[in-house]
Formats: C-alpha cells, sequence, structure tokens
C-alpha cells in the first residue's frame, strides 16, 4: 500500500522522468504513467486522495488474489507422473558405492502435495536420508508450552520408516520459527523450557533419527560472533553445550553436529564457526559433526574453498554433512551452469572421507523455500532438471582418498600426502610412493582431477600408474599460491590411456620438494567427461507466478518489487499460462554415459 500511495505521490506523477527512467532500468520496460493528478501531502483528506486509497487498496488486493492464484501447481497434463526415469542406478546406490549418504528436505504434508505420488517415488528411489522441512520447528511442534503436535513429523518418519530412509533431525534449537508463548518464558526458565522439549523430541525418536541438527544458525548472520538469541541471552554460549548434552542423553546412538550457512568456505563466519567447535570440544562437548547448510547461488566461485572447510572440519576430527544444499538461478539459461555447481560440489564431498552425506533443501522449484530462483534439481512439475543428471554423473566418478593408501616415503598431513624428509629437514627419501587398491575404474574414465597444494617454487610432478606399469597421468604440481579459499588447487586433465576394471594404482610424486610440508597431495577423482550436462528441449521453466501482465503490475503495485521482477526476469514476460511440457530427459537417458557411470554398480 505504502508503495501505491507513495508511487501515486511521486514525482512520476508529475510526468519527470528520473524515476520512470530508473524503472525502464529495472524492468527493462516503462510502467504505465499511474495518475494524472497533480496530488501534494497537504490534500491527503481530500475526496480524490481517498478515491485513490480505494483505487490503490483494490488493485494490490486484486494482485494479492491473482498473485495467489498464480501460485497454483502447474498443469501436469503429459507430464510423466513415473519414476524410475530410466534404468540408471539411483543415486542412493551410486552415494552407498562412496559410503556417501543423498537425501533431500521432505516437505510437511507431502502426501496431499499436488503431485503427490510422484514426489514420494522420487524420494524414496532416488534418497537414502531425509529431513523435516518444517515440522520440528518449535512454532509448529510446540504450539503451547504443553502441547506438542506431532502429526506432520510422524507421517514423514513413517513414511521414511516403511521406505528405509534414515531420518535426520533439524532443528532442535533455533532462534527462528518459535512460537510466540517462548517469548514470554522468564530468561532463569529457559534453560529448562529447552532441555525439556530436546529431552521429550529426540527421546521420542530414539533410535529413529540417525543425526540431529542440535543447534542451528547460533552465530551472527554474517558471523564470526554468536546472535543474539531467548537461548543466547538466557545461558549464554553454553546453551549449545547444554543442549547437546541433553540430545546426548536422550539417543546416545544418535549422532550431533551443529549447523548453519555462510561456513561452507573460508568466510569471516566460518572462522567464528571453527573457533566455536573447538571450544566445545575442549568443553568435552558431545559433538559428531558439523552441517555447512551451502545455499549458494550461481555464480559461486568458491568451490576449491568447499574443499578446505571439509578438510578443516575433518582436522578436527569432526565429520561434515552439507545439510540444505541448493543453487540460486536467475534464468533458465543457467540450468547448466547450475547443473556443474551441483556437479562440483558433490564432487568435493566425495574427494573428502569425513563428507557424510549431501542434501538438497526441498525437492522441486515449485515448493523451494527460495521459489524466485528455481534451486533445485527437480522443476515446477517435479520434473528432473539438469542438475539431477549431474548429480548422478558426480556419483558416478571415482575418488581416490590417498591419506588411505599403503605409503612409502609418504605421510599424512592434514588431510594430504606429503613426502616424508630423509635424514631431517629439506632431503626427501628414495621413493615417494602410495599404492591405492581397489581403485574401481570400471567401463573406464578419460579424465582425472588431482586436488594438491605446493608452496615451493619447484614443480615436482606426480605419477599415476597401473600396478603392472602403464602409466595413466602425469601431473606437473605447479606451484600454488594462497588465496581466500585456501592454499590448495585441483587440476583436471585427461588421462593418457582409459584405465578399466579395479586396479591399483601407485601415485609417486617426483622431483624434489623444497623441504617438509611444502607439497600435499589431497585427493584425485577419475571420472568420464564425455555427454552433455544440459539436454536437448529441456522444457522451459514454470511462468512468473504472479509476475505476468497485469498480474505482475498489481505485484509490483502491492509492493513485492524485487520477487515480481526477478520473476519476471528468471522466467521472461510470459502470460501465466504453463507452456506445453517437452519430454526432456529423452535425448539424456539414450546417451551412453547415463546408463553405465562405472564399474559394478548394477544392484
Ligand atoms: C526454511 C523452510 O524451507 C521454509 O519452508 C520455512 O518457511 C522457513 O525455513 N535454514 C534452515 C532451514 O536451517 O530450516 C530453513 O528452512 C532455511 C534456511
Amino acid at each position: 500500500m505504502v508503495v501505491a500511495v507513495g508511487a501515486a505521490c511521486d514525482p512520476v506523477a508529475t510526468g519527470t522522468d528520473a524515476s520512470a527512467s530508473h524503472r525502464r532500468r529495472v524492468t527493462g520496460r516503462s510502467s504505465p504513467r499511474l495518475s494524472v493528478v497533480n496530488i501534494s501531502p497537504r490534500s491527503y483528506s481530500s475526496p480524490t486522495w481517498h478515491a485513490l486509497l480505494a483505487v490503490a487498496c483494490l488493485v494490490s488486493g486484486f494482485g494479492i488474489a491473482t498473485g495467489v492464484r498464480a501460485q497454483d501447481a502447474p498443469p501436469t497434463d503429459g507430464v510423466p507422473q513415473d519414476w524410475p526415469l530410466d534404468d540408471a542406478p539411483a543415486l542412493a546406490t551410486l552415494a552407498a558405492r562412496h559410503g556417501l549418504s543423498i537425501g533431500n528436505a521432505m516437505r510437511d504434508g507431502f502426501q496431499t502435495l499436488d503431485r503427490a505420488e510422484l514426489y514420494r517415488r522420487i524420494v524414496s528411489h532416488e534418497f537414502d536420508i531425509t529431513t523435516p522441512e518444517s515440522s520440528l520447528k518449535w512454532a509448529l511442534l510446540r504450539p503451547t508450552e504443553q502441547r506438542y503436535v506431532y502429526a506432520p513429523l510422524d507421517a514423514i518418519v513413517d513414511f521414511a520408516a516403511s521406505e528405509g530412509i534414515d531420518l535426520h533431525g533439524h532443528p532442535l534449537v533455533w532462534h527462528r520459527i518459535n512460537p510466540p508463548w517462548l517469548d514470554g518464558v522468564a530468561p532463569e526458565r529457559i534453560e529448562a523450557v529447552m532441555t525439556d522439549h530436546i529431552a521429550e523430541v529426540v527421546g521420542r525418536y530414539r533410535g529413529r533419527f540417525q543425526v540431529w541438527d542440535v543447534v542451528n544458525e547460533a552465530l551472527e548472520d554474517a558471523g564470526p560472533a554468536l546472535r543474539s538469541s531467548v537461548f543466547f541471552d538466557a545461558m549464554g554460549e553454553r546453551f549449545i553445550d547444554i543442549a547437546h548434552a541433553t540430545a546426548h542423553q536422550a539417543d546416545p546412538g544418535a549422532e550431533l553436529i551443529y549447523n548453519d550457512f555462510g561456513v561452507g568456505w573460508p568466510t569471516a563466519k566460518s572462522e567464528g564457526m571453527f573457533a566455536l567447535l573447538e571450544r566445545l570440544q575442549a568443553r568435552g562437548v558431545p559433538l559428531d559433526g558439523v552441517g555447512f547448510q551451502m545455499h549458494i547461488d550461481h555464480p559461486f566461485a568458491h568451490v576449491e574453498g568447499v574443499s578446505t572447510n571439509l578438510q578443516r572440519a575433518a582436522d578436527l576430527g569432526l565429520d561434515v554433512w552439507i545439510t540444505e544444499f541448493d543453487v540460486g538461478v536467475q534464468s533458465v539459461d543457467d540450468h547448466d551452469a547450475q547443473a556443474m555447481l551441483y556437479e562440483d560440489i558433490l564432487k568435493r564431498c566425495l574427494m573428502q572421507p569425513a563428507c557424510r552425506a549431501f542434501q538438497i533443501w526441498g525437492l522441486d522449484d515449485f515448493y523451494s523455500f527460495r521459489p524466485f530462483v528455481d534451486p533445485l534439481p527437480f522443476d515446477d512439475r517435479v520434473q528432473p532438471k539438469p542438475a539431477f543428471f549431474a548429480m548422478r554423473r558426480a556419483l558416478s566418478s571415482e575418488p581416490v582418498h590417498l591419506e588411505g593408501c599403503e605409503l612409502e616415503g609418504l605421510r599424512v598431513s592434514r588431510g594430504d600426502i606429503v613426502p616424508v624428509a630423509a635424514g631431517g629437514q629439506g632431503a626427501r627419501s628414495e621413493a615417494s610412493i602410495a599404492r591405492c587398491d581397489g581403485v574401481r575404474l570400471g567401463p573406464g574414465y578419460a579424465r582425472l582431477s588431482v586436488r594438491y597444494r605446493n608452496a615451493g617454487t619447484l614443480a615436482p610432478s606426480l605419477s599415476v600408474s597401473t600396478a603392472a606399469g602403464e602409466e595413466l597421468a602425469r601431473v606437473a604440481l605447479e606451484p600454488t599460491a594462497a588465496t581466500r579459499d585456501g592454499v590448495h588447487r585441483t587440476v583436471t586433465i585427461d588421462t593418457a590411456v582409459r584405465p578399466t576394471g579395479d586396479s591399483t594404482l601407485i601415485v609417486a610424486v617426483e622431483g624434489d620438494p623444497e623441504g617438509a610440508d611444502v607439497v600435499g597431495i589431497d585427493a584425485l577423482l577419475f571420472e568420464s567427461p564425455d555427454g552433455p550436462v544440459g539436454v536437448e528441449g529441456a522444457a522451459t521453466p514454470s511462468p512468473s507466478r504472479g509476475g505476468g501482465g497485469a498480474t505482475g503490475l498489481a505485484w509490483w503495485l502491492v509492493g513485492l518489487p524485487v520477487p515480481a521482477l526477478r520473476r519476471w526476469r528468471v522466467s521472461g514476460p510470459g502470460s501465466r499460462t504453463w507452456p506445453a511440457w517437452q519430454p526432456r530427459h529423452a535425448g539424456y537417458t539414450r546417451l551412453p554415459r547415463s546408463t553405465a557411470p562405472s564399474g559394478p554398480v548394477k544392484e
């Protein structure tokens, strides 16, 4: 309303083009002139002003009504409702080969969603862990201090049990989505209210939830300090200790993690988080790991930084869950770039043995908590986007964790293998060799990525050969400069030959490094580069929800310009009719790579 009024009273109304040209810059089109009457603030009591107000209310009312109507789910006529898509292995099957869990966040009331059956089929086929998206949040779970509402949560718990899917609890303690009654609790009672809550909830589901986000987002948005909250203000930082101890007591078998956003790559906030985790460990708090939420947007420039922070957590002896992954994009043209980020981050998780799970936050764009940037691997019709196939491709790659190999003249240092200095500093022992058994090269990989660091000035080389002596690849370990994202670099080369089957690989560091711990190799990753990520005939995403034509204008008027504009940009000025669905994956599944990712995976 303020915007409508403002619009009515701003210079535009008087015909000056400043803001008009400003609006043109923002929207790329000139908005219709809003009024011809020159209204000065003095005349707010005038009948004209009241008439204008009435019109603005009517328009915004219409805007909201149509906007909401535009939120209706897209028609599914002609859209496949069956799953699995093809005979390729499920994501969970591919992930299990790496000891990794792959999951999603389950929407409350999933049973009654527009495409509930397809939703269920995809979740039960593709994932082996799921997180209730909202039903554990206090405002929904505990509307009054004495009353717990478990039905929505139980529906998810029962579904997971019936499909053999693990459960990730989220969150036990959070500063958001809390019920109003909590604000009325005296500070001296907050600790009891919190511990009662945790004991009640974790106790009720003892043995059913494999992992809990005990405390969520305790750091300020940009960190590094802890944020004020009803829990922190009452107990200080020790509310985290108490929450973890209470959860551990209620279910000693469950893993307990701290979860936050903006910490998955080196940031001031992640520094604050690692310092917090070290303090918790020093105080003996039961803590098994950390959750990197990873809500990111394309373009994202910190892929190397993600590996750095994964290792940083591993160096603390903590496992990492990527708990809420999604990638915001501005347009359908970014879907391939989006897919690449899904692939790259998932591969970084595979390269780090301490990375335990990769979980997306939701399933399809329509029900995403960031609907305006289409962040998920399934579109509004719950149809797979390039990002889904990119997850398959990532999980079909083969990481080699060098710290798990048999080492000669090499030792492990912060997750890297580094040449052992023979007889003191500088000199290197005869051979620096890692012998890695059981590397599953399946039908063959033609590309190798090597993540390493070299703080020196020389470039020793790394060779990778089969036990039979066939050299697969040779990489010059050029010096790596320290950046905000760490000291490592990842180089990707085509292998000289296409190794197949299960092999023992010999990884050798040749050439004299300039001292102990100057050169370190973190991990290798074999992959098959072939096949497009983007798929021909990919359906255009759904048009603006509440952004098209008159509705767009109405949205604009009711003061929600950003989302509507974004929507406009993302989906282009379209009518609100949903474009006819085009079979997207037909081309894709016929690509050889999708049906034979690697090795004996036909389960
Ligand atoms: C979001 C849910 O997806 C929305 O449906 C809800 O309205 C708000 O919360 N970080 C978290 C999640 O830890 O719990 C949030 O989930 C998204 C950001």
